[in-house]
């Protein structure tokens, strides 16, 4: 190959790559998103310089095994990245000045001159500048090994944000013993409702050969704050517990072990009859008691760290005590005394219900469950047994209000189980930041005994003195690159590690800690990001179900597409009893279900009338007609018209923002991003015109504003002059524009428009359907040139025709003129028929 010119200079090519290399990293160094928040990037010049200061050559540890080693290795990997200094690795306190990790106790025998005394609380940690003959020492101190390393990630981060560490004094504790996240791994490598990817831990039946990404989970984990992760799923594979699983499990918990996370197991209930080979598993039964604790003694002398184990019992056709007539705490306390002697913890999910209720029973009442099965047992619990509660009395819905029965356990340990896969909100293909969401349930005053009780303080069992308490997040990483399958849903694993440690954070600080550990100090990005993410929940609750109809989503299915009617006349009880006459659940004690009277009386008393209950829960506590007034002054019909439009603007609005961040970002994760919200707004406009005609159809109430039902530019594909394509049904019929798809049966159709319009540029809008089925090929001609062409590539959850198929291709600027054929063509491939529901044309802005 031919050497290249640089200017006068003659310059190998080889020499050029690098030399462009090296340009490339200088602007924007190439990132995956495998980092995360710990990218440790150079900080911005001013901070370095300050940094550069006030930081000393050595870091030491006090002890060498983990975590403190992983905690020093961890702040020389940080302070390189972040500062570009290498420190020195040392083991004892030396006489030059120097970065010290130690426990409280190896402190107060290395250096009993800093009378470092602090009582904190396990995991918390003291951060303390000391001075000491001369030398500066920057001391992190801990009353155990693992908020040393809690205080080695403080450390750092206050490092990437660019705040000063020079004279620092600070005590910091954990809000609540337990925080936990969840993965509902199967041992086959999938992962139920995980959307980033195969499993880290499991791989075809046994654990996977290479751990390297749970090693670095584990880091991730660690610098959250989080100690125990539950490594599969709540509907649990009985043959985890078996003899061969243990060693396998065990190094599992090993590649943890550095990071101060402890493995915990989710168990079945019947294991002693179907795992143990013994005819029963009633709890009561001395024989299944000795097979637990046998099974406990077993796994704590391979692991003797295990935190313990997650039981799923009588919930969605899982095994549980109801078998043998006996009570949840029956069943809680034969486990968690079998894990006592060792320091385990059980945790016993409240999410029971009976999910083939009686829809026509006007009294029957899912959300009434977690109290009904549970608060009778209060004071039964055994106390190394902890109540799994979810957020809301539901399922992870885009807005319920804190379950009652926060409030009702007093002489139970409990924990607030949170969802940071985001099932019912997008499956990461929609970013949807949910630290504002937990917000209002963790701050919410649930007036137990009249006094203030805020949902975080009762989960932490601050406010009745519990021993324990805390925090569960079903978090769900795959083997993704980036963790999540989407950049942005990564702020959510954050946040929950931040609130749980920290529950009185705000949403705004979090974020804005998230966006620059993440995408770097650039203001711009910052407050871009950190809009787009606060406003996210809200957005996407605009565009689904407003006002407490939960999300309106195919909940027999797969939880992701449009489906309003999923909900009604079924047993799995997610109604919103919307007919002609009007929507929502009532749940009042005066004619409803009787579920608001499971609050303590001052929540009750709020909610019970519709003058008082908030907008936003209005439907999932009464019952109104679609004219009811709300207190923003709208009709409710209106309001869901106007809700559903304003979340679609919102999102083409994120997608118009990011764009002006192009530059900013580096490329990957700029175009990933943008990629990902670009669907996210197509896929806005398929709620919006799904839900919208979907009310107007049934309440026979028209948009005051007339936009449901007419979409300016909108070209059915079934109107157009089809070749090959044949006009399908969909059902339901508002997943489709016009209840209507045109499918191809061979192995090319096409479908073509006479532009009726003036001449001018114009976006060209493609709705066509995307299966997981196959890649069908679309190609869109304007009078015989072909200006786009695409595949149908991305695996959408569904094989059939319907709105979560539904996609949208947006071409923009494109010269039409009167009478230009518009003609789209599609090749099908494998199951999926190259489907088109319609095209949008409209002018584009100047
Ligand atoms: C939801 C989810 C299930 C899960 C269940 C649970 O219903 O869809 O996949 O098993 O919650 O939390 O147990």
């Amino acid at each position: 190959m031919r050497d290249m010119k640089m200017g006068e200079q003659h310059v190998p090519g080889a020499l050029k790559a690098l030399f462009a290399a090296a340009l490339a990293a200088a602007c924007l160094h190439a990132e995956t998103g495998y980092d995360a928040w710990l990218r440790y990037q150079p900080a911005e010049s001013a901070a370095l310089v300050r940094s550069r200061a006030a930081l000393p050559a050595v870091v030491t540890a006090l002890n060498e095994a983990d975590p403190e080693a992983a905690a020093r290795a961890e702040l020389i990997r940080g302070l390189r990245g972040l500062v570009g200094r290498t420190l020195r690795a040392e083991d004892g306190i030396s006489r030059e000045s120097a970065i010290v990790l130690g426990t409280l106790e190896q402190l107060g025998r290395a250096a009993p001159q800093w009378r470092l005394q602090a009582s904190l609380p396990e995991d918390g940690y003291w951060l303390k500048t000391v001075a000491d003959h001369g030398a500066r020492y920057l001391v992190v101190a801990a009353p155990n090994p693992r908020g040393v390393l809690y205080g080695a990630f403080a450390l750092l981060r206050k490092v990437a944000l660019g705040e000063a560490f020079d004279a620092l004094d600070e005590r910091v504790a954990p809000y609540a013993p337990i925080r936990w996240v969840n993965q509902w791994d199967n041992l086959d490598g999938s992962i139920e409702r995980g959307y980033g990817g195969r499993s880290i831990f499991w791989e075809d039946n046994h654990v996977r050969a290479d751990l390297t990404r749970v090693a670095d989970y584990g880091r991730l984990l660690a610098s959250i704050g989080i100690n125990g992760c539950s490594i599969n799923n709540v509907n649990a594979n009985p043959r985890l517990l078996a003899p061969e699983m243990i060693p396998q499990i065990a190094r599992i918990a090993a590649a943890f072990r550095p990071w101060g996370v402890r493995v915990a197991l989710a168990v079945d209930f019947s294991s002693p009859k179907i795992l143990g080979g013994l005819d029963t598993f009633d709890p009561l039964d001395s024989r299944v008691a000795a097979w637990w604790k046998g099974k406990a003694d077993e796994l704590y002398a391979a692991i003797p760290d295990l935190a313990g184990f997650v039981l799923k019992a009588d919930s969605e056709g899982r095994a549980g005590p109801s078998t043998y007539g006996r009570t949840h705490a029956d069943a809680a306390n034969v486990v968690a005394r079998a894990l006592a002697p060792h320091g385990g913890i059980l945790f016993y999910r409240g999410f029971v219900y009976d999910h083939h209720m009686d829809w026509r029973n006007p009294k029957n009442d899912r959300a009434r469950a977690a109290y009904d099965n549970f608060h009778a047992l209060d004071g039964q619990f055994d106390s190394n047994a902890v109540i799994q509660i979810k957020n809301g009395p539901i399922d992870f819905q885009v807005r319920e209000p804190a379950s009652p029965l926060f409030a009702a356990l007093e002489k139970t340990n409990q924990a607030i189980e949170l969802q940071i896969t985001p099932e019912y909100m997008g499956q990461a293909r929609h970013t949807v930041f949910l630290a504002p969401m937990w917000k209002e349930t963790l701050d919410f005053d649930m007036h137990a005994h009249g006094a203030s009780t805020p949902v975080k303080a009762l989960a932490a069992g601050k406010v009745f003195h519990r021993p324990t308490g805390g925090f569960a997040g079903v978090a769900n990483v795959g083997l993704d690159e980036n963790w999540f399958g989407n950049h942005l849903s990564q702020a959510n694993l954050y946040a929950f590690g931040r609130l749980s440690w920290n529950p009185d954070l705000s949403s705004r600080q979090i974020v804005d800690e998230w966006t620059r550990l993440t995408f770097g100090p650039d203001p711009k990005v910052d407050d871009t990001v950190a809009a787009i993410q606060l406003s996210s929940w809200r957005t996407y609750e605009n565009y689904t179900g407003p006002l407490g109809l939960q999300t309106l989503t195919d909940i027999t299915g797969n939880h992701y597409g449009v489906n309003v009617e999923a909900s009604e006349r079924n047993g799995w009880g997610q109604w919103h009893r919307a007919d002609e006459k009007g929507v929502g659940m009532d749940r009042t004690t005066a004619s409803g279900t009787g579920y608001i009277g499971q609050y303590p009386p001052a929540v009750a008393r709020t909610w019970e009338s519709v003058a008082t209950c908030p907008d936003d829960l209005l439907l999932f506590l009464h019952h109104v007609p679609y004219t009811h007034v709300l207190h923003d002054g709208k009709t409710v019909i209106q309001y869901l018209y106007d809700s559903h439009y304003a979340g679609v603007e919102t999102v083409a609005a994120y997608v118009r923002q990011w764009k002006a961040l192009g530059g900013l970002v580096d490329e990957r994760r700029y175009r990933e991003v943008l990629a990902q919200l670009e669907y996210q707004s197509g896929q806005a406009v398929v709620w919006r015109d799904a839900v919208t005609e979907w009310f107007r159809h049934t309440s026979g109430i028209a948009d005051a504003r007339g936009r449901v039902g007419r979409y300016p530019g909108r070209y059915e594909a079934e109107a157009m002059l089809l070749d090959g394509y044949q006009v399908r049904d969909v059902a339901p019929a508002e997943d489709a524009s016009g209840g209507k798809a045109v499918a191809c049966p061979a192995a090319e159709c096409s479908a073509t428009l006479n532009f009726p319009g003036a001449a001018g540029w114009y976006s060209v809008r493609v709705q066509y359907f995307d299966q997981r089925n196959g890649v069908s090929r679309y190609r869109l001609l304007v009078a015989g040139q072909a200006i786009d062409e695409w595949p149908a590539g991305l695996l959408l959850p569904t094989t059939t025709l319907d709105s979560t198929s539904s996609t949208r291709r947006v071409i923009r600027g494109v010269a039409l003129r009167p009478g230009d054929k518009i003609r789209i063509e599609g090749r099908p491939d494998g199951g999926e028929p190259a489907a088109l529901d319609y095209i949008e044309i409209v002018p584009e802005e100047q």
